[in-house]
């Protein structure tokens, strides 16, 4: 049967829009506003971040680029191996963190049911899912508390293989595994890593696990449309050959070579005129709960590959803008007092959706209290979107620099189109900024020193490097 997403007017009707108005000198006023003149200053260093990725896509770290393209075998086993989980699993839990984690929470939270766990079986028609994306011993235990090792499908994703989070929740979640299951715990397990470095690869050979590889060019950030996330989504019954049709579409976009065409180069020569104004503050702010976490994974791409010590020139340039996530409406009540009054410091991305998955009308009542009856007869559609509308509106009137990006509706194509679009906006980012996207020595760096406190051989070094800092004053802890 044919797929909706085969279909050209279909996937045209789903085209996210990227709407910059407020960024502009027009309607955010002269002394915050950018005007065309200042964006087309911009343009040729754009144009060259453009020329840049397509030339070096699909090659070094830019392997991401191509998965919406080279997935097809890889699409068929997971399905295949989806199907069966969905069948017999009650449970699906990833055991990953960073990239090995938040496009599956995004995911999750904007193709699901918002109450997903809590739905009876016969209408969720799939296991229960958990990641489990910290090290907590308090949420181990919780977890235990709530599943059945026996009925559980554990997915460990690891690119490296050797990330200390994870190959934890491993440790304790194999060892459970083995004395309730023997020698069948290891059909419990599914290994998402790398073909050919780290532990998990080695560990997934000696035990026998199914395995998915993440292709070496796909950076953990960069990962959610490969293994990592595809087979999570899957595990979901989510159709994942729409979120890559979603992907494939956004990347002619992106690679359209008149600027004016081309969202994300627009958006990231926006943010490069924005950063270098001392706009440190990235704001994300979807007004759609199923969006929540894309705020989170978000924040992971555009701090990890952007903040950097240094340019590929080795100059120090502490590049970078902070990202923060808000929900609207949720935190209209909460940071929009800092956003409309505080510091200039800001560019806040709105994430709007034209048309929600579901309508409520706001109940008649309260006729004898006029500020309260005027909601009555509307839907919490209007309301949601009039807030949304509004805000902007209070942001703009006050000079604050904000942009709306528009999804028709949250479906897995506007999901791939969304998450591919906001890689590209990144990569582009990162090439006008002169930095390395794909590399995160800060990460590296507190990893090492966790490595050296818990006595991993061949740390011996970073282990005496933090033991001769200096030791901490009893004068300045109250
Ligand atoms: O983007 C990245 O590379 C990191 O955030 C990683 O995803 C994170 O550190 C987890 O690494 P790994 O997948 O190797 O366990």
């Amino acid at each position: 049967m044919a797929k909706r997403y085969q279909n050209r007017e279909w996937k045209n009707s789903m085209r996210l829009r990227l709407d910059y108005n407020n960024m502009m000198s027009e309607f955010v006023g002269k002394n915050e506003g950018f005007t065309t003149k200042e964006i087309n200053q911009v343009k040729g260093k754009a144009l060259e971040a453009l020329d840049k990725i397509k030339q070096s896509r699909g090659k070094g770290w830019l392997g991401w680029t191509e998965l919406p393209y080279n997935q097809a075998e890889i699409v068929a086993d997971i399905n295949a191996t989806a199907k069966k989980i969905r069948k017999t699993a009650k449970n699906f839990v990833v055991l990953g963190i960073g990239g090995s984690a938040l496009g599956p929470i995004a995911v999750f939270q904007a193709l699901c049911h918002l109450h997903y766990n809590d739905l009876p079986s016969r209408v969720r028609k799939g296991p229960k899912f958990y990641v489990e994306d910290n090290v907590d011993p308090e949420r181990m235990k919780a977890l235990l508390d709530v599943i059945n090792v026996e009925e559980t499908v554990f997915n460990v994703i690891t690119k490296s293989g050797s990330t200390s989070e994870t190959m934890t929740q491993y440790l304790i979640i194999y060892d459970l595994l083995k004395q309730k299951l023997g020698d069948k715990a290891k059909e419990h397990i599914i290994a998402t890593t790398s073909a050919n470095a780290g532990n998990l690869i080695k560990l997934a050979k000696t035990e026998d696990f199914k395995t998915f590889y993440i292709p070496d060019g796909v950076g953990g950030r960069f990962s959610e449309l490969c293994p990592v996330g595809l087979l999570p989504a899957a595990v979901l019954g989510i159709d994942i050959g729409e979120m890559l049709a979603g992907a494939q579409y956004m990347d002619k976009i992106c690679m359209n070579g008149t600027f004016v065409k081309n969202p994300a180069l627009i958006n990231a020569a926006l943010q490069y005129i924005a950063i270098n104004k001392g706009k440190n503050v990235s704001v994300m702010m979807p007004y759609a709960d199923g969006l929540k976490f894309v705020a989170d994974w978000y924040c992971q791409l555009w701090a990890e590959s952007l903040g950097k010590e240094v340019d590929l020139n080795g100059n120090r340039v502490n590049a970078g803008q902070t990202p923060v996530k808000s929900l609207g409406v949720t935190d209209q009540h909460s940071q929009v007092q800092l956003y409309t009054e505080g510091p200039f410091d800001k560019v806040i991305t709105f994430l709007a959706v034209d048309k929600y998955r579901e309508e409520v009308v706001i109940s008649n009542g309260c006729e004898d209290i006029p500020d309260v009856h005027f909601l009555c007869g509307h839907t919490m559609n209007e309301l949601i979107s009039a807030e949304r509308s509004a805000t902007e509106y209070a942001l703009t009137v006050k000079e604050r620099l904000n942009h709306t990006i528009y999804l028709p509706e949250i479906n897995a194509f506007t999901i791939g189109e969304l998450l591919y679009y906001f890689e590209m906006q990144t990569a582009f980012e990162g090439e006008m900024l002169g930095v390395d996207t794909y590399n995160q020595p800060g990460v590296e760096n507190g990893k090492n020193a966790t490595y050296a406190l818990l006595g991993r051989k061949g740390y011996e070094k970073k282990a005496e490097e933090l033991n001769s800092a200096p030791a901490k004053k009893a004068e300045f802890i109250c």
